[in-house]
């Protein structure tokens, strides 16, 4: 027999975690719980450690993010952690100048609106963002057997706040950008395909047992601009990563007309927001994918016992699921009270102890 060192011993464990067993659709001893967001925002313990230190800053020092990461793994006993980071941190990395501007999100110094614009964008190669190789070394040790969640913003995701220069609620400009001029607009998004992958491919070396590609804002477009516009770039992130084997995971808002491209791209499971019960987003998605949701993040405001009903009628909707991960259906608001994400996690946990 082969002798296992105990990193062997320990990677098995993370590998057979009900969290990494729901993603491949195998059976689970319960339904695994996480929470989009679930690391800031809500948690006391968080702003404590984060009082002073700029968003950004907080994502390059190894062991803030490693403490920050932990925190509700310990607190609320998620059966996952996801990395501490931001979608715009690669950006950063490669020289985008650019700020998370607190309460707003992030700002773009100069906006890309023009080919010449586009030189601000080069690859993205390990050496740019030593600290995050640096602080999932750390998070892997500490975690044991709970499997850590890397994660990147989907190509369109990050050309919104690219193009726009920030938030926005309707797109304009990135929309104006995709159908005058299609081909700059393709380069651009293959351009944050080869970036996202890389920094992707960066986290699962360092130990990351799973990756989600949040496309938050593709929701804005119709199915044959999908197909056309943002599905090619997407699909080459989840091409890029496939060899590794680990579940990659699709999510955005507002997405129930997209499933079942979303889940052509390439995902191994299909994050869906609320609006779509489970088993009708099962059949948009059809065999093949596990899905993870999808409790509307609002519902945790109410009394315990209306909290309970809602995560039963998501338990309801996803009994004839293959695999499901259970999640919020977006993430976890700022005024959010912890202990109300605590109680969910034991109520999922109990309610569907096999
Ligand atoms: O999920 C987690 O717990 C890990 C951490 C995480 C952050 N951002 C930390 C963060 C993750 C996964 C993200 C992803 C992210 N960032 C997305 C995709 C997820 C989604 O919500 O759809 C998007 C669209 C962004 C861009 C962004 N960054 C926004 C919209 C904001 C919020 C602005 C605000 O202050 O309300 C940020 C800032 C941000 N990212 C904060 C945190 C903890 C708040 C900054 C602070 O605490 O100062």
């Amino acid at each position: 027999s082969v002798k296992q060192s105990p990193a062997g011993k320990q990677r098995t464990a993370t590998y057979e975690s009900a969290f990494l067993r729901a993603c491949r659709r195998e059976p689970v001893p319960h339904t695994p719980v996480w929470f989009m967001r679930q690391a800031g925002r809500s948690l006391p313990e968080y702003r404590k450690v984060r009082e002073g230190i700029p968003m950004l800053e907080s994502c390059m020092r190894p062991e803030l993010v490693s403490e920050i990461t932990l925190q509700p793994v310990r607190r609320h006993g998620v059966d996952a952690a996801i990395y501490f980071s931001d979608i715009v941190v690669p950006l950063k990395a490669i020289g985008v100048d650019l700020d998370i501007k607190p309460g707003v999100g992030p700002v773009v110094e100069r906006p890309i609106r023009s080919r010449a614009d586009l030189a601000q964008l080069r690859d993205l190669t390990p050496d740019d963002v030593p600290y995050v190789t640096e602080a999932i070394g750390l998070l892997t040790a500490e975690l044991g057997a709970t499997p850590l969640i890397g994660f990147a913003g989907a190509p369109f995701t990050l050309a919104s706040y690219l193009v726009e220069g920030g938030p926005s609620r309707n797109h304009e400009h990135t929309k104006a950008l995709m159908y005058s001029d299609p081909e700059l607009w393709a380069d651009l998004l293959d351009r944050l395909a080869d970036i996202t992958a890389a920094f992707l491919k960066v986290q699962i070396e360092a130990g990351a047992s799973a990756v989600q590609l949040f496309d938050s804002w593709v929701g804005a477009l119709t199915p044959a601009d999908y197909r056309r516009s943002v599905l090619p770039a997407s699909a080459k992130v989840f091409r890029a990563v496939e060899d590794y084997g680990v579940p990659r995971i699709h999510f955005g808002v507002g997405t129930g007309e997209l499933l079942g491209l979303m889940g052509e791209a390439g995902a191994d499971v299909v994050g869906v927001d609320w609006r779509v019960p489970l088993d009708e987003a099962a059949r948009r998605v059809g065999p093949g994918k596990a899905l993870q949701g999808n409790l509307d993040p609002a519902v945790l405001f109410a009394s315990t016992e209306a909290v309970e009903a809602k995560a039963r009628e998501v338990l309801d909707a996803a009994a004839g699921l293959e695999g499901h991960v259970f999640n919020l259906g977006h993430g976890v608001l700022p005024t959010t009270d912890p202990d109300a994400l605590t109680r969910l996690v034991e109520y999922v946990h109990t309610h569907t102890a096999r």
